[in-house]
């Protein structure tokens, strides 16, 4: 089956170096299709020579669309914050509802770019069935080492060992769940949402489509963990700042970084 991964992006000095490792991944693995989604007002140059670059343009679809600067309708509410990617990913599930085949099997996955992913977890993905959502540990999130789905002897799953807002309907992360499009298709308003608490899209698109005892357990009964939820330093660019301050030549003046 084709399984479709959603990567919303955006620009900062880090963006080629996480996007060439996820290109890396697609690489291996050639039932996945791409669906990059720039946070920007255009499409970039950047992303097109990575896909150039990575062989992967007809197994990819770029899109873009800005995340609206102000949209926060509880004014100044400090418990609400600005989600990321909310917007990108609602137009792959757009883009996705209008070009997957209904009659052949395929999957959604919400790829962020900063994660670390194994190949091991995209056979997992392609297990999932018709009508179901896939489920498994994820590794380095939510201030434990590893946040997983509980399970009874049946193999249902019954509950999850999150610390973090345990009370959440889906207490998980966006790299811990995949989607048979089926689903997607019949839920066909689906979508995330500005106007949730922070930590909450995922249950918010979770809780449209399906309940905890239709969540299929994967990679070994939830016992292994095929991604972490890595997040990469900011980059110290105090010279470069200094040469941008003083009007010297950039460093990567004519070369992309
Ligand atoms: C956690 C979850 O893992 C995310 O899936 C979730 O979207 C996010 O929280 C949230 O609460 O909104 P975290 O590591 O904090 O993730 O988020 P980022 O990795 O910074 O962003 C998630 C994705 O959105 C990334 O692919 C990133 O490139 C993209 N993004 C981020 C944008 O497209 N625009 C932005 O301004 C920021
Ligand atoms: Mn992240």
């Amino acid at each position: 089956p084709t399984i479709y991964c959603i990567t919303p992006t955006y620009a900062r000095p880090e963006q080629k170096a996480e996007l060439t490792r996820l290109s890396h991944l697609f690489m291996l693995a050639s039932n996945l299709h791409w669906i990059i989604v720039e946070d920007s007002e255009v499409q970039t140059q950047l992303v097109k020579n990575l896909l150039t670059q990575a062989n992967l343009n007809k197994r990819s679809v770029v899109l873009n669309i800005k995340t609206p600067d102000q949209f926060k309708l509880k004014g100044k509410d400090p418990n609400w914050k600005k989600p990321r990617g909310a917007e990108q990913r609602n137009l792959a599930l757009e883009w996705i509802r209008q070009n997957a085949d209904p009659n052949k099997r395929s999957m959604v996955f919400f790829m962020d770019d900063d994660n670390t992913y194994t190949v091991e977890l995209f056979r997992e993905i392609a297990k999932i069935e018709e009508g179901h959502v896939g489920v498994w540990p994820v590794g380095l999130v939510g201030g434990l080492m590893v946040e997983k789905p509980l399970l009874n002897e049946n193999n249902q799953v019954i509950g999850f060992n999150a610390a973090w807002r345990p009370e959440r309907p889906f207490p998980i992360d966006m790299a811990g769940f995949a989607i048979s499009t089926d689903l997607l298709l019949k839920f066909s308003k689906a979508v995330f949402s500005y106007e949730v608490e922070r930590g909450y899209q995922e249950s918010e698109i979770l809780r449209q489509i399906t309940a905890r005892v239709d969540l299929q357990p994967l990679a070994d009964l939830c016992t292994k963990v095929l991604v972490w939820h890595t997040r990469t330093e900011k980059t110290k660019l105090v010279y470069e700042e200094k040469l941008i301050k003083s009007h010297q030549e950039r460093s990567d003046q004519g070369i992309e970084v």
